[in-house]
């Protein structure tokens, strides 16, 4: 594309939009069979109320128009309804006594078990709904799907360790006791639009499967995901184990919050709404926050940087899934004796992206779900323009209906609002610097802690810069992408990035809390003991070893 003008650029960018009968049959988006269900009390039932239109950021060609495509409707709920699920898991957690919370590890992990053998006969459905709702490629849709039936399998086996461990009883100064962990409530789990299943599911099932009950508001974009697992979800659970409610975070999750039963907040988002929801609790402490929010990971490109590495590591960190990853790499600071060289290999390769729709092979750069996206995007390049930047890639910047072409920033000025603002797209704001010292003091004032990439392979340096960082950020990553997984790793943040760490093993303390039975260890208590427990009176003090 190095030879196309912007013109041509966004002309083959509106040939990249499909009618109707050129989608492929076998990726047709058809959620008529999902139309206006909700889960409640464990029953899927059909809603009668108002509804809200899915719109599909591919735009489809017909009459001469080429508009996002209507894709199905989902509830539009009101408080009522919002308020009647939350009850419905305040019923199932019956003050810590219902059925789910007190059942045993082995049949909660079976529950799960026949939850992931039923969600994985809708893998294709699902992935076909991620690639229209949030325009994912299908094969980070496909991966999204199996990164998340994956994770799945592996907290089921993490709970199995945990239990095992929890089965001993420990004895320290006189007194004997039985440590486990108890799940804390009602949770409510809100997940974001650019992974509407897998960081949904990644509170949800660590949450189920300690013991908890759910309430899930899934993301603005990214609810269709949702309603083919809806019937699994009420056959493998208990009523109102899980609930599903749907309608503007802005209106339905304030009463919910208002009213107090919430004991744990799952939410991946925003700092602002997270500060908000919080703040709306009559007794915040009681809540506990599981977070996961903004994040402006830099990557520092140093002069003895291998340059293939650090630009293969720079695109992918900077645009997979058109950047919209919390974890995207959304500033570089690259040495001032090798920007130009560090730009044009860069540049050439954000050339070479294949742009499209999302099933498409090997497509990189597809449509934005966001409403207004695109001017909020050419809002922060004009404004580095304002500042003395200049796109330096070609047709960077260039967009047409959804689709917007990553545009490469060059140099971005301190006070440039893509210096300190998480821009979450195709935007890749770059400056030269002379000294370290700029990037560690980005660092330090940044309102966000999460990770940083440096590029480089002078070990003193790296080795002096890994510990200025590791009390800034809580990932440093050498010559790759800044990333989340593997997931058996601790995922978090410091600052307005994180609250709490999530990783397979991580999340199941998340989502419960440590109590224990003791007891001074004489002769009469620890009859007392073994006689609850070969009597198998309790479903906490037990030794029962899960294989
Ligand atoms: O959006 C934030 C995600 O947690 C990023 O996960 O690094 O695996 O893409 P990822």
């Amino acid at each position: 594309m190095s030879d196309d003008s912007p013109q041509t650029l966004a002309q083959r960018m509106s040939s990249a939009f499909p009618a109707p009968q050129e989608v492929p049959a076998q990726f047709r988006p058809d959620s008529s069979a999902y139309e206006r269900l909700f889960l409640l009390d464990g029953k899927v039932r059909t809603w009668e109320g108002a509804t809200s239109e899915v719109l599909s950021p591919i735009c489809l060609k017909q009459g001469g128009r080429c508009e996002r495509t209507p894709i199905g409707n989902v509830p539009a709920m009101d408080e009522t309804a919002v308020m009647a699920a939350v009850d419905g898991a305040v019923r199932a957690w019956d003050n810590g006594h219902g059925a789910w919370p007190t059942a045993s590890v082995s049949s909660r992990i079976e529950a799960v078990e026949g939850f992931v053998a039923r969600m994985i006969q809708s893998r294709e459905e699902v992935v076909r709904l991620l690639m229209w709702e949030i325009g994912k490629n299908l094969e980070d849709s496909r991966k999204e799907f199996d990164r998340t039936v994956e994770y799945i399998r592996r907290t089921i086996d993490a709970l199995k360790d945990l239990d095992r461990t929890n089965s001993r009883f420990a004895f320290d100064s006189g007194i004997v006791a039985q440590i486990r962990r108890s799940p804390l409530g009602v949770c409510l789990s809100m997940g974001p639009f650019n992974y509407p299943l897998n960081e949904t599911y990644t509170t949800l099932i660590p949450a189920l499967i300690m013991g908890n009950t759910v309430v899930v508001k899934p993301p603005k974009f990214g609810t269709l995901v949702h309603q083919p697992l809806l019937g699994a979800f009420g056959e493998c659970f208990p009523p109102g184990v899980v609930n599903f409610i749907y309608g503007p975070g802005g209106r339905i999750i304030e009463p919910i919050m208002r009213s107090g039963k919430i004991d744990v907040l799952a939410f991946i988002g925003s700092s602002k709404v997270a500060d908000l929801l919080k703040q709306q609790h009559p007794h915040p402490h009681r809540m506990r926050g599981v977070l996961s929010l903004d994040a402006k990971n830099p990557a520092l490109v140093m002069p003895d940087a291998d340059l293939d590495t650090a630009v293969r590591e720079s695109l992918v960190g900077a645009l997979t899934f058109n950047g919209q990853r919390c974890t995207a790499l959304k500033i570089f600071f690259v040495h001032e004796s090798i920007a130009e060289k560090f730009l044009a290999r860069f540049c050439d390769a954000v050339t070479a992206l294949p742009f499209g729709m999302p099933w498409r092979d090997g497509v990189r750069i597809t449509p934005l779900p966001e409403t207004n996206k695109i001017t909020e995007l050419n809002a922060y390049v004009d404004d580095a323009k304002a500042q003395g930047a200049r796109v330096v890639n070609p047709g960077g910047g260039t967009s047409y209906q959804t689709l917007y072409f990553p545009a490469v920033v060059y140099p971005i000025a301190p006070t440039a609002t893509l210096y300190d603002e998480e821009q979450f797209g195709p935007v890749i704001p770059v400056l030269p610097y002379r000294e370290e010292s700029e990037f560690l003091d980005f660092v330090t004032h940044s309102n966000f802690g999460q990770q940083v990439s440096l590029f480089g392979n002078d070990p003193v340096k790296i080795g002096r810069l890994v510990d200025k960082l590791a009390n800034q950020v809580c990932r440093i990553n050498l010559n790759s992408q800044c990333q989340r997984g593997p997931d058996s790793m601790p995922f978090t943040g410091r600052k307005d990035s994180a609250e709490a760490t999530l990783s397979i093993s991580d999340a199941l303390r998340c989502f419960s809390i440590r109590t224990l039975v003791a007891a001074e260890s004489n002769p009469a208590n620890r009859d007392l003991i073994e006689k609850i427990v070969t009597g198998r009176h309790s479903s906490f003090l037990n030794t029962d070893f899960i294989l």
